[in-house]
């Protein structure tokens, strides 16, 4: 969302105040936000906060001394999208027929940027067919409309109408300002660490917590692939539009990976494999023994090195992720050759602010001709979307067209 100019219209629910955190959202991943509130809305939350966590002056009046002439006009032309978060059934009426009496109806009505509305009112309003019909009037022109949450209002009426919660929309509004630059491509990404079952409360595995994988997902669906996630156990919420398939060990990796591959167009393993597996699972907890137990294990499947073999003369772009603590370039490089992929992706994970379990990364990206980015520390996020971005071209150089 860097640099994303967003306008955020807040009209007069209650759930006025859940705005406060989406502009906190927005503002922390570097868009640039302002706020046009109503009359109402400005009864429940002071527009100070929305200055204050904007850092922007919020307009509330049409005629605010505060305002400029023609900000109802400029606002929804040099914007990139407007959130209208919560939108009230009088706001989603007023924009239906196109009345425009205050400023954020006005800027609405004026506006060129795409608009993202977000119901919040008490079940029966959402309900009513009047409402019903008017969020339909606005989808049919392109308006985006997010769904309610269900469950109890402040009203305390159960039912559907609590404004989504605001990561929910932050995803949405990403989704929409992004570029669709992999419509039309079919991204295969593993993501998480494996399980090994030793007996039925033990296993083996490793530190990885899949959010590098998940990253990945994210952004290439983002950016309008068409996405399969293979995911080993993890405790992070399945992308927004992402297919995900769950497994366990890496033996059931590799039987979902395979079963996707010939219909992908990327795959990007960022899965952290178990090499062994115990070579025989307990059906009983094992019990304890001697001072020195031996553990006798069994090679896993390389599932990427056989992706490598099955690729053939395929259009498809493999990628692999190299976890090191040593001789990061040189190992990393062995994989690739070994492994025929078209590029790796080193990190080494004995850093504290790069590998598992954090949300930045710093990586070192290898190519089968030798070169070799270095981008510096960033967010997950953005390393995924530098990966993307370079298997993209390497697809597109290959296919010698733009797709
Ligand atoms: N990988 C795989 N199947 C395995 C092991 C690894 O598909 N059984 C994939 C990983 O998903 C990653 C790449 O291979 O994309 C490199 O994984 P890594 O663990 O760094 O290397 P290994 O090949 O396992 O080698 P080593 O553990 O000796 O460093």
């Amino acid at each position: 969302m860097k640099g994303k100019r967003i306008v955020i219209g807040v009209s007069g629910g209650i759930a006025a105040y859940k705005a406060a955190e989406l502009v906190r959202l927005l503002v922390r991943e570097e868009a640039l936000v302002q706020v046009a509130m109503t009359a109402n809305a400005a009864r429940f939350v002071s527009p100070l906060t929305f200055g204050a966590l904007s850092g922007n002056r919020v307009v509330s009046h049409m005629f605010d001394e505060a305002a400029g002439a023609m900000d109802h006009i400029s606002w929804g032309q040099d914007s990139d999208l407007i959130i209208i978060a919560p939108a009230t059934a009088n706001v989603i009426a007023k924009i239906a027929h196109g009345i425009a009496d205050d400023f954020l109806t006005t800027m609405t009505l004026a506006a060129t940027a795409r608009i993202l509305v977000c119901p919040a009112m008490n079940t029966r309003m959402y309900e009513n067919q009047a409402t019903q019909e008017n969020l339909a009037v606005l989808q049919r022109r392109g308006i985006f409309v997010m769904e309610p949450g269900a469950g109890q209002l402040a009203c305390r009426e159960e039912g559907p109408g609590r404004l989504p919660e605001p990561a929910e929309i932050v995803d949405e509004a990403r989704w929409i300002v992004s570029k669709q630059d992999l419509a039309g491509l079919q991204v295969l990404v593993t993501a998480g660490a494996t399980h090994e079952p030793m007996d039925p409360v033990r296993y083996i595995s490793n530190r990885s917590t899949g959010k590098m994988g998940y990253a990945v997902a994210t952004m290439a669906r983002t950016r309008g692939a068409s996405v399969k996630l293979v995911t080993g156990p993890t405790s992070l919420p399945v992308p927004r539009g992402v297919e995900a398939e769950r497994v366990t060990t890496a033996v059931e990796m590799r039987e979902a990976v395979v079963k996707h591959f010939a219909a992908s167009d990327i795959v990007v393993m960022a899965a952290a494999v178990s090499d062994y597996r115990p070579h025989a699972t307990k059906d009983q907890k094992i019990k304890k023994g001697p001072e020195i137990q031996t553990l006798e294990l069994v090679k896993n499947p390389d599932i990427l090195a056989e992706l490598g073999t099955l690729k053939g003369k395929r259009n498809c772009v493999l990628v692999g992720f190299a976890a090191e603590t040593e001789d990061l370039l040189a190992n990393a490089e062995k994989k690739l050759r070994d492994k025929n992929l078209d590029m790796i992706v080193a990190n080494d994970v004995s850093r504290e602010d790069a590998g598992f379990a954090v949300d930045t990364n710093e990586v070192k990206i290898l190519f089968r001709d030798g070169k070799v980015e270095s981008p510096p520390l960033m967010k997950k996020e953005e390393v995924a979307d530098l990966v993307l971005d370079q298997a993209k071209t390497l697809r597109e150089g290959r296919s010698g067209h733009g797709k």
